[in-house]
């Protein structure tokens, strides 16, 4: 969409215009601290700061100043403790567990929802993959109670597992890779059968569309395994 004076227009003119019945938030994954006060200006209306690489004291500080900052405006914030494996725009991490007590210490700040290492990863899992560890998952959600857990490193993550985190207070599951590799195999298929060279199939209206059906059929199954379905206005 273009034409808009700030980005929270276009949020509004997205539910506006295009007829979309939930609430949409235009939300900024993984940002810095600087990074969030940059989607802060532009009009996002929803920031995580991942501070979990400085150390929890500076984390601490940072999320707390950008909680006061968030809220102020009216926006929602997520926060990180215990570094999320593999890499992720540019910030690496080693896919370690969480602190429990840093995770309490990073909710009782106030923020929206919280992001907390279990051992998970972003990208493809490793065939060696030790899996979740719902121990420190369900001493997390012992300390931080109601805190929504943000489970980050979506792709590939068994059915039995993610129905367990869910189970013990995760609310929120980001799957990105598995979105792109929906939208590769489909367009693949699209360009090996010669569809972009037969009659105007080289429009790119034509050429993107099986890719964005099929991430639109991957998000639709990840919302019925997720058990999100008819649940935005509850
Ligand atoms: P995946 O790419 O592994 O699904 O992870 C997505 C994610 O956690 C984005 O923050």
């Amino acid at each position: 969409m273009t034409g808009f004076k700030t980005v929270s227009a276009m949020v509004k003119a997205m539910d506006e215009e295009l007829g979309i019945t939930v609430p949409v938030a235009l939300h900024l994954d993984h940002g810095t601290y600087e990074g969030c006060y940059k989607c802060i200006k532009a009009g996002f209306t929803s920031i995580m700061f991942d501070g979990s690489h400085y150390p929890i004291e500076e984390n601490l500080e940072k999320t707390k100043e950008l909680v006061a900052v968030a809220h102020g405006l009216g926006l929602s914030i997520e926060a990180e403790v215990g570094s999320i494996g593999g890499e992720e725009d540019g910030v690496v991490g080693m896919g370690e567990c969480a602190d429990p007590d840093e995770c309490k210490a990073i909710a009782d700040l106030g923020v929206d929802m919280l992001a907390a290492g279990i051992g998970n990863i972003h990208g493809k899992y490793p065939e060696n993959w030790a899996g979740l560890s719902f121990e420190t998952l369900d001493a997390i959600q012992q300390k931080t109670g109601i805190m929504p857990l943000v489970l980050h490193g979506g792709t590939g993550i068994p059915a039995d597992m993610i129905k367990k985190a869910i189970d013990l207070g995760v609310s929120k599951i980001n799957v990105n890779t598995e979105c792109q590799l929906s939208f590769q195999e489909a367009t693949r298929k699209y360009i090996e059968e010669g569809k972009d060279q037969q009659g105007k199939g080289f429009d790119p209206r034509k050429l993107l569309a099986p890719g964005a059906d099929a991430i639109k059929a991957t998000v639709k199954e990840k919302m019925e395994l997720f058990g999100s379905i008819g649940k935005a206005n509850d």
